[in-house]
């Protein structure tokens, strides 16, 4: 195991004994193992399309993710965007360095902790999901930028070309679309832009209806001439601005001007023969997965009943997911125990609570006191090019359609990420997640994430993958990289049946074909509360590299729209 963030490790340099053999054959690679093949897979054809247009005009991985993500701001309006945020886990071929961009977003400098209360003390939820003061400053277009800057062989202009074209000749408003408005329809009305476009005559759209965003291309346009500045200073930032102060929001054009993108150094953790490559803090991921794959490894998980097994998977959770509630948050404000968590002695520790027949009720470990709340909306797309260059996107703009507003002008819907934080400390958030002290409101502060892009790499080579799904990401990126620790494909990763634990609420959410009768009555047996999901959750985007072939796999989730390419 090896969790660096020191900024200097490229590969893992601190290997238990466990996993020495495996770091060595990683560091012994032969110079020249890289894919046959190009590899995308995105949640929209149309992003897919802008992945490859840009990956045929020479540009590399980071341009393409570039590309893809700027094309999901405008296929995908109600996943992420522009007026969002994300986290964008690199790999770079030639020096082997990876790095996550954090363009997560943070918190006006107006924010205040108790800023959605009322005066009994009580959470007003609809502040922070719907309208300007849910939102914070975006974090999307300065890694854009940053990436295409940094990391890209093209221009942004390049870049952004596809995502322009789409907004100005216009999409066709998908299922997607039509779904978000179902739900967010009745606070739309209260943004003249964002009805304007969604809202004709003041029904919502229908799937198939042309959509154009003239709005949302001039602000893109702006970024592909002037790059940060173009969204972050000058006319886009004075509307944005304008916008929000109009309509009860805080933000000032000091807080778009003072953002800045964060690299940091990903958290690694060695499971068997596999290295996890995770997104830190402020992204809850690669703690939560790294600390349930901790306490896995004491079982031959293979050799267990399908349903120990699923038992154990969510005993795991739940321990990992009290620690994400307990002490994660922005590592700018907040110490954080990180190297403790993910230390193999801790996790031998929370093992001894830990019985084959039986499961621990959340209220019976230390934690925080429990209260209630319910949300989805993000995507995620895995990219790798011909020379092994590869990003992992995971984006957001929180639930369908974030703050379902839009500043006059900028064609921009901002995002409700303010609800991420812990609006009030044991109170659950849209995701049902609790927070606790580390995750409070504070000024200039990245609200916790489950965001988890993710790179698994073993001898048998590299899976890419990420999905949306709130909080419900982690659990379906570990079951999805035990699944190909297991052997298992991309196909098989991204369409196995999902079941899931936070913690809190204490209940094992569960797809219909997630467990079987037999699993479900040894679960009941053991005092594990199940609660069948009304629908199927996630949309996962898997690319993987066999090491031995060259051969580059992909596959897009059945349950969303996507589509892959490989060639
Ligand atoms: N807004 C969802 C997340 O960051 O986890």
């Amino acid at each position: 195991m090896n969790s660096s963030r020191d900024g200097t490790a490229r590969r893992s340099t601190r290997c238990n004994s466990i996993a020495l053999l495996v770091c060595i054959w990683l560091w012994v690679l032969p110079a020249g193992a890289q894919p046959a093949q190009s590899g995308i897979a995105t949640a929209h054809p149309l992003a897919t399309r802008a992945g490859e247009e840009i990956l045929a005009a020479g540009g590399n991985a980071f341009d393409a993710a570039v590309a893809i993500s700027a094309a999901l701001a405008v296929v995908e309006p109600y996943a992420s965007g522009l007026g969002g945020g994300g986290f964008w886990l690199l790999h770079e071929a030639g020096s082997g360095r990876q790095v996550l961009i954090d363009g997560r977003e943070v918190a006006p400098a107006a924010a205040t902790r108790d800023m959605y209360l009322d005066a009994q003390g009580q959470p007003q939820a609809t502040l922070s999901t719907s309208g300007p003061l849910a939102a914070a400053i975006p974090g999307e277009p300065a890694a854009l930028a940053h990436i295409a800057k940094h990391y890209g062989r093209l221009p942004l202009a390049t870049s952004l070309a596809p995502a322009i074209r789409y907004a100005e000749q216009g999409i066709e408003a998908s299922r997607g679309i039509g779904m978000g408005l179902t739900f967010r329809a009745e606070a739309a009305r209260n943004s003249p832009a964002f009805s304007a476009i969604y809202l004709p005559g003041g029904k919502p759209v229908q799937a198939g209806t042309t959509l154009r965003f003239r709005d949302l291309a001039r602000t893109l346009r702006k970024l592909a001439a002037e790059g940060h500045d173009g969204f972050y200073r000058g006319s886009v930032a004075r509307q944005l601005v304008a916008g929000v102060q109009a309509a009860g929001g805080i933000w000032t054009r000091d807080d778009l001007a003072a953002y800045k993108v964060v690299e940091r150094e990903p958290i690694r953790v060695q499971y068997r023969d596999a290295t996890l490559v995770m997104a830190p803090p402020p992204s809850s991921g690669g703690v939560v997965i790294g600390d349930a794959l901790n306490i896995l490894r004491a079982w031959d998980l293979g050799r267990l009943q399908s349903v120990e097994r699923k038992h154990l998977t969510v005993e795991a959770l739940r321990r990992a997911y009290r620690d994400r509630a307990m002490y994660l948050g922005d590592p700018a404000f907040v110490p954080m125990p990180i190297e403790r968590l993910l230390n193999p002695w801790y996790a031998d520790g929370q093992r001894t609570s830990i019985r084959l027949d039986r499961a621990t009720p959340s209220d019976a470990l230390p934690g925080i006191e429990p209260a209630v709340s319910g949300g989805t909306n993000t995507t995620h797309f895995s990219v790798l090019d011909k020379a092994g260059n590869r990003v992992a996107g995971t984006l957001s703009i929180n639930t369908w359609f974030g703050a379902v507003f839009i500043p006059p002008g900028t064609g921009v819907i901002l995002n409700n990420e303010m609800d991420d934080f812990s609006i009030k400390s044991g109170t659950p958030n849209s995701f049902e997640l609790l927070g606790a002290e580390a995750n409070a409101i504070a000024p200039g502060k990245r609200m916790l994430s489950s965001m988890s892009p993710t790179f698994i790499e073993s001898p048998r080579g590299v899976a890419i993958l990420g999905t949306p799904g709130g909080s419900r990401i982690i659990s379906m990126v570990l079951l999805s990289a035990l699944a190909w620790m297991d052997g298992g494909d991309a196909q098989e990763m991204v369409s196995l049946k999902r079941f899931h634990h936070q913690y809190y609420p204490d209940v094992v959410v569960y797809e219909e074909g997630a467990l079987t009768a037999g699993e479900k009555a040894g679960l009941e047996a053991r005092g594990h509360k199940l609660e069948p999901s009304p629908r199927s959750f996630g949309n996962m985007q898997v690319i993987t590299w066999d090491r031995a072939t060259g051969k580059v796999d992909a596959a897009s989730d059945p349950r969303g729209g996507g589509e892959v390419t490989v060639y």
